[in-house]
């Protein structure tokens, strides 16, 4: 019989094209992963709402994500290509950043093809396909966000000359992973990383330990995160048209205020921070990590 492989070693002997993607070879998912993927995307779907943004859910449906087992990245692009242009490219494994970035600058988003192992269901530190298509691929299907998407991959280059890209990788954290939202309804979740986790979907809203700041950004730019548990701090923004906004401006004069600066601690609130939820850290104390 057939090992059954269930995490990302099954791209293994895959060879790379030159942009870093691989085939995803869709037919080869067992149906144990298959099976995985439903199970995960039932539990999420049934607590996101009244947490995740209205775009985001409207957009799981928009997409037909659920039509059950592991999403095809051919049919999936061919949806969103209709819808604002961008595509799903596989990986094996994380992008290099320059590649990354020219993904995301021509409408290409790179996501894991493999799936989490059983074994971690709720915790995982490098992205998979769960993560990164019910998580990111989403929002892909909304003008305001495609279109920042970009934006963001544009400015990698420019980053980069200016040695901040550490700055723009916080940016990315806590915006497009760990973003939230205010709304008419009550403060709502759009980060990829709070959306693919069962347990930081609870966390980010409803616990108290964690801060909840408005954001601004070269304050965002400065901080630094743990990026092997929930987040002390997550940054708030009032509208989508907030990151197009800021993913249109000239980032040279913010780079030449960051760049360089050293990072604040994790969890630190400032003086001159507008505080939406001032976290108790508790969960974070308990640990011993704060
Ligand atoms: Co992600």
């Amino acid at each position: 019989m057939q090992e059954i492989q269930t995490s990302k070693n099954r791209y293994a002997e895959v060879p790379k094209h030159a942009d870093y993607t691989i085939d995803q070879q869709w037919e080869t998912y067992s149906a144990e992963e298959h099976d995985r993927w439903d199970r995960l995307m039932a539990r999420q779907k049934a607590i996101l709402p009244g947490r995740a943004c209205d775009e985001y859910i409207k957009a799981v449906d928009t997409l037909e994500l659920s039509e059950g087992g592991i999403p095809d990245f051919e049919k999936l692009s061919a949806k969103l290509k209709k819808l604002t242009g961008w595509e799903v490219v596989a990986v094996a494994d994380l992008v290099p950043g320059e590649y990354f970035f020219e993904h995301l600058a021509n409408r290409r988003f790179p996501a894991g093809a493999f799936i989490r192992p059983e074994s971690e269901m709720d915790y995982l530190e490098e992205p998979d396909i769960f993560h990164d298509v019910f998580g990111h691929v989403p929002l892909l299907s909304d003008p305001r966000f495609a279109d920042f998407m970009q934006a963001y991959g544009a400015q990698g280059v420019e980053a980069r000359r200016r040695g901040a890209l550490p700055n723009l990788g916080k940016y990315y954290w806590f915006t497009a992973e760990f973003g939230l939202i205010n709304t008419p309804e009550g403060r709502r979740i759009y980060g990829a990383g709070i959306l693919s986790s069962m347990g930081e979907t609870q966390f980010a809203l409803e616990n108290p330990s964690p801060n909840h700041l408005k954001f601004d950004i070269r304050r965002v730019m400065r901080q630094d995160y743990f990026i092997d548990d929930y987040q002390p701090t997550y940054f708030v923004i009032n509208d989508f048209d907030e990151l197009l906004d800021f993913a249109h401006k000239d980032f040279g004069p913010i780079y030449d205020d960051v760049a360089g600066k050293p990072f604040y601690d994790i969890g630190e609130v400032l003086d001159t921070d507008h505080v939406y939820q001032r976290g108790t850290l508790d969960y974070f104390k308990r640990k011993g990590k704060l």
